[in-house]
């Protein structure tokens, strides 16, 4: 009999669910809450209202666009977290009360790990073990993958994470949150002229607060020559602080595979959209004879498939919670 997996995904900002069987799937839905741009961040509380709004009709397009009826679902998996408390509580309210209703079985899915998991909802698929670079807006990490199950956080950010910093100098730059997106597209019609100092911290761990103060203070000191710095050479800024960031985390992402004699190169998240970065992972690949895995866009934002992926492999283990489960904001 086949598996047939319901997930749920409302940790930060974007509602998803998407439909899985036997690891394939079915309908991956997504609402983006546009309404942050107003507020240049994420607002935790209009965050939370609006999961409510869109989790039924998120929910209902998923099952209707997988083909399937609710009662052919053999179980329902949602995010226990890490993320936004009160976004979590509704994801997980609602699959609480969705698994009551239809006697079904409930998993709890860590948000980091279904992120490097999303590599397993599309072909082809990286070898065991790999290393994957997980980078979001809330999350900076080198994870070294043996199986599904079986990850080690071996490298992290010791203060912002990589879509934090194009975010927050995005908004020094007066662009939309988030400006990680804007920030690409600007960058292609720029060249990296400006040269960020590269932080030295030790190990595979990374660090982008100091990138974003040298930042702050070089556009102070161009901007009392020139008010009008930023306007004439935004693109140029945007392709330097790009090239910055994704040099940060190629270095170190070369340093692991160095370090741990892996090769299957993986990258995750958010982040993993820009298109430097897949450009330099490719590259790396290309130039090393290494094995590269660059997930499709669906699969690096946050998504509900890549919950449902990774709930299948909990599902033949039998990794069941009970009504009793709560969230957790924070959960490595
Ligand atoms: O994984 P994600 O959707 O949510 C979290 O779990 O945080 O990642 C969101 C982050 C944001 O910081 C956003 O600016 C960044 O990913 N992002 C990008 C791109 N697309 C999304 N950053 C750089 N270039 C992109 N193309
Ligand atoms: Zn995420």
């Amino acid at each position: 009999m086949s598996t047939t997996i319901l997930a749920i995904e409302s940790s930060c900002d974007d509602t998803s669910a998407a439909v899985i069987q036997d690891e394939q799937v079915l309908s991956n839905v997504v609402a983006n809450q546009a309404v942050h741009k107003l507020y240049g961040g994420v607002v935790p509380e209009v965050a939370s209202r609006a999961h409510q709004i869109n989790i039924v009709p998120v929910v209902d397009t998923a099952i209707k666009k997988a083909g399937i009826q609710k009662q052919d679902l053999t179980a329902i998996a949602f995010t226990r977290g890490p993320g936004l408390m009160g976004s979590l509580m509704v994801g997980l309210s609602f699959a609480k009360s969705f698994a009551l209703s239809y006697q079904l079985p409930m998993i709890e899915v860590n948000h980091m790990q279904a992120h490097v998991l999303a590599h397993f909802a599309e072909d082809p698929k990286p070898n065991f073990p790999f290393l994957c670079l997980t980078v979001s807006g809330g999350h900076t990490q080198i994870v070294l993958v043996r199986d599904h199950l079986d990850m080690e956080v071996i490298g992290s950010t010791i203060d912002d994470a990589a879509g934090e910093a194009f975010d927050k100098t995005g908004k020094l730059l007066g662009l939309d949150y988030p400006a990680g997106p804007i920030i690409d597209r600007l960058a292609k019609e720029g060249t990296p002229l400006y040269k960020f100092p590269e932080p030295k911290i030790e190990g595979l761990d990374f660090s982008f607060s100091g990138l974003k103060t040298s930042i702050l203070y070089f556009l102070k000191k161009e901007l009392k020559n020139n008010p009008n710095f930023i306007e004439e050479n935004k693109a140029n800024i945007c392709a330097s602080v790009q090239d910055r960031i994704v040099s940060i985390l190629m270095n170190k992402f070369i340093k692991a595979a160095e370090q741990t004699g892996i090769t299957e190169l993986a990258i995750a998240g958010g982040v993993s959209a820009n298109s430097a970065l897949r450009a330099a992972l490719t590259n790396l690949g290309e130039e090393k004879g290494w094995n590269t895995y660059i997930p499709q866009f669906q699969y690096c934002t946050d998504n509900a498939a890549m919950i449902g992926i990774t709930a299948c492999y909990k599902y033949l283990k039998r990794e069941f919670v009970g009504q009793d489960v709560t969230p957790l904001a924070r959960w490595k």
